[in-house]
């Protein structure tokens, strides 16, 4: 265990700060051996995991960082049709996702390039370009640290959505390895935003898997901040889901507004909640259009900014504080509210 443990090479916002206690764990054993841990069991704590969709909101973290880095990658399973592969928490999501390529399975080529580790995925659904890790997951293991007990979560069990799963609601569990589903032979999703013109662009009529990942990789290379290079979340803020009124208002002033339909069949395996959820239209509006349209886009203040090519992204450009960032945000919200009368969210974990 350390003591004034400084964080800074573990958020990707890149902010000095600082835990009280910190322990990595690299084994089950180590994870058993915190939970016998009085020092831990008196102390308010927090799991962290990559560090690429958190904010701590201010410098010292007066209590215990635990930082879970099991490590390893094994195939459980392989049929004609699929492969199941267990990844341990502590492995590179972007490596594991390069791994799943070089072996020709399909699932997780439009997720290439996420920052963060293989255990924080479940948490937030990681999405991107059309596809979601839910798609891809057959379980989830976990174990909690208040009481040792260790639970296998199904994929309808990590009640899934957009950027949600149950698995927000438990502060005190650790995903220790996740099981994923791939293909052997898959159909590539190549509708999202601008995929089909990339290609094009590079004459690539009948596209691999491969073909798929580069291009997911250089877009993101030309919209998102370098993790490392300029301190980021990724998206600072959820896309904004209102009512189909509401939709209806702001497009008549704003015809060009771009959007999409709420899938809220595909997110839930539930019959019974995907009915109910079907019944009340929802429309998704690009929160980086709206901020991008209340002018933010480009915009820096001392150390923080918006980033000019992507208006979701909220950076730090180094010797910056949480608070500014803090600050930005709610300028930001409050700019967009009193523009469209729409609330947008952050996506970020504040702490
Ligand atoms: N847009 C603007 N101005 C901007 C940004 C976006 O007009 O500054 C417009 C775009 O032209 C487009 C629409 O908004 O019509 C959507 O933009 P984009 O395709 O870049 O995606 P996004 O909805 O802003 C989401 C995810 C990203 C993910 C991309 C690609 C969320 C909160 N964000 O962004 O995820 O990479 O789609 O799939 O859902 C992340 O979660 O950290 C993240 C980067």
């Amino acid at each position: 265990m350390e003591k004034n443990f400084s964080l800074r090479e573990l958020n990707t916002f890149g902010f000095d700060i600082r835990a009280k206690y910190f322990q990595e764990l690299k084994s089950m054993d180590d994870i058993h051996e915190l939970i016998e841990n009085p020092e831990f069991r008196q102390t308010h704590h927090l799991i962290l995991s990559g560090g690429s969709n958190i904010l701590f909101s201010s410098e010292f973290f007066d209590g215990f960082v635990v930082y879970p880095n099991l490590r390893g990658i094994e195939t459980l399973e392989e049929t004609d049709e699929t492969v199941k592969i267990r990844c341990y928490c502590g492995e590179v999501w972007k490596d594991f996702v390069d791994y799943t390529i070089s072996k020709g399975l399909y699932g997780l080529e439009n997720l290439a390039d996420i920052p963060g580790k293989v255990g924080a995925a479940p948490v937030q659904n990681i999405g991107a370009y059309g596809a979601e890790v839910k798609d891809a997951i057959y379980q989830v293991h976990t174990i909690d640290l208040m009481t040792g007990n260790i639970r296998i979560f199904n994929n309808d069990e990590c009640e899934f959505s957009y950027r949600n799963s149950i698995f927000k609601k438990y502060k005190s569990i650790i995903i220790f390895a996740v099981d994923f589903i791939l293909k052997k032979r898959g159909n590539l999703k190549l509708d999202y935003g601008n995929i089909r013109n990339y290609l094009a662009n590079k004459n690539i009529t009948n596209p691999t898997l491969q073909d798929v990942a580069a291009t997911v990789k250089a877009i993101r290379a030309e919209k998102l901040p370098e993790v490392g290079v300029v301190g980021s979340v990724g998206s600072f803020f959820q896309n904004a889901i209102v009512s189909v009124d509401k939709y209806h208002e702001i497009k008549m002033l704003y015809p060009d507004m771009p959007s999409y339909p709420v899938d809220t069949a595909k997110t839930s395996f539930r019959p019974e909640r995907s009915a109910v959820e079907k019944s009340t239209a929802l429309i998704k509006i690009p929160s980086g259009w709206l901020i991008d349209r209340a002018g933010w886009k480009g915009y820096r203040e001392n150390h923080v900014g918006v980033w000019d090519k992507q208006a979701l992204v909220l950076v730090h450009y180094g010797g910056g504080k949480p608070q500014e960032i803090l600050d930005l945000m709610k300028k930001i919200q409050d700019s967009v509210y009193n523009k469209f009368g729409i609330e947008i969210k952050p996506e970020v974990n504040i702490i």
